[in-house]
């Protein structure tokens, strides 16, 4: 760059003020800007999550989801097979129960043939070289929409962990390959740990939703599973206040102490500081949930014409990497692994 002088003599140079320092020499051209850049976002750093739902040849859209369907067993084969091609490392499954399954203790969360399991087997069968995640927790399986059982208003936490081992046992007889436990009760992770190590499935990974915030942005995932119909009041006994960033530590604590081979924070963006603490206090695997309220806003905004579609879903998951995750749960997996393939 060339230094002029300054048009205004009473006022000091640039040259004066940054010295030698100009920080945009490093920025002049695409090759200087790929050269100096710090993080990057690969196809291995995503996890698609999918919904399933009964039925065959079913595509169902989620209307606050947009491009995001409900995929009966089939269907969600071609999806899996589609991530193996695109070199995504692994999917999440999650199920939309007929209501008619739901019911108090969320029984259905047992049934060795439920939706998920069937999902893990029909994966398994399609794809070779391909992680499957299952979500622990009993929501989208209780006739009231918590993750927990319920004694009147009250989510009991140790009756529902025992339950929460059963059904991390159905998963993993499955073929699960990651059991994702997202209720927050406490004490789960050791014990899902010691219920697998027990029934022989000692490579079975957990990923545990450590700092899970009590959020607005769960909404359009809530309608994709089914469970905004069913919810009375609010999950605000186990899962964090989003005012605090201190307790997420303690949770880490635990968790990485009960056996967690990798721990996550949810949701993403608005938790940023999260992950880097945790990444910072840790250094375990962390994970971001790039969570359905957030996909939908960028999905939304992209469609008015409001913002840059892909450029705001590029820029929104490279400041998960900055922010120190490992990885991060996206609906956008699909897209972001065409576009770096581009
Ligand atoms: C269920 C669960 C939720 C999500 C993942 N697992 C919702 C909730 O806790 O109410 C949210 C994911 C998303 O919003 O994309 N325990």
């Amino acid at each position: 760059f060339q230094s002029r002088p300054s048009s205004n003599p009473d006022r000091t140079s640039v040259d004066e003020i940054v010295g030698r320092r100009r920080m945009r020499r490093n920025r002049k051209s695409d090759w200087a800007r790929r050269m100096v850049r710090e993080n990057t976002l690969t196809v291995d750093d995503l996890i698609w999550p999918l919904f399933v739902i009964a039925g065959s040849n079913v595509r169902q859209p989620v209307a606050s989801m947009p491009g995001v369907e409900r995929l009966s067993i089939d269907e969600i084969r071609r999806d899996a097979a589609r991530a193996a091609e695109l070199g995504i490392p692994a999917v999440a499954v999650f199920p939309y129960t007929d209501p008619a399954l739901r019911d108090a203790t969320g029984s259905e969360a047992l049934n060795a043939n439920n939706l998920v399991c069937q999902a893990c087997r029909a994966i398994r069968e399609e794809t070779g070289d391909i992680g499957i995640m299952t979500d622990v927790a009993l929501d989208p399986y209780t006739s009231h929409g918590h993750d927990g059982l319920m004694s009147g208003e009250e989510i009991l936490n140790d009756e529902t962990v025992d339950q929460l081992v059963t059904q991390a046992l159905v998963q993993a007889e499955a073929g699960t390959d990651i059991i994702g436990p997202s209720d927050m009760m406490d004490g789960r992770i050791g014990a899902i740990r010691e219920g697998l190590d027990n029934g022989g499935y000692r490579n079975v990974q957990i990923m545990s939703y450590t700092a899970k915030y009590a959020s607005a942005f769960y909404g359009p995932f809530r309608d994709a599973v089914g469970t905004n119909a069913t919810l009375i009041g609010d999950k605000r006994t186990y899962q964090m206040d989003p005012a605090n960033t201190d307790e997420a530590i303690r949770e880490a604590e635990l968790d990485v102490a009960e056996g967690a081979d990798m721990i996550m924070v949810k949701p993403g963006m608005p938790y940023l500081d999260i992950i880097r603490r945790l990444k910072d206090a840790f250094a375990m695997p962390t994970f971001a949930y790039q969570v359905s309220g957030e996909f939908a806003m960028i999905a939304a905004a992209g469609q008015n014409g409001w913002i840059d579609h892909d450029r705001a879903m590029l820029e929104s998951l490279m400041a998960f990497k900055r922010a120190g995750a490992d990885g991060i749960l996206t609906y956008f997996a699909p897209m972001v692994a065409e576009k770096l393939k581009a």
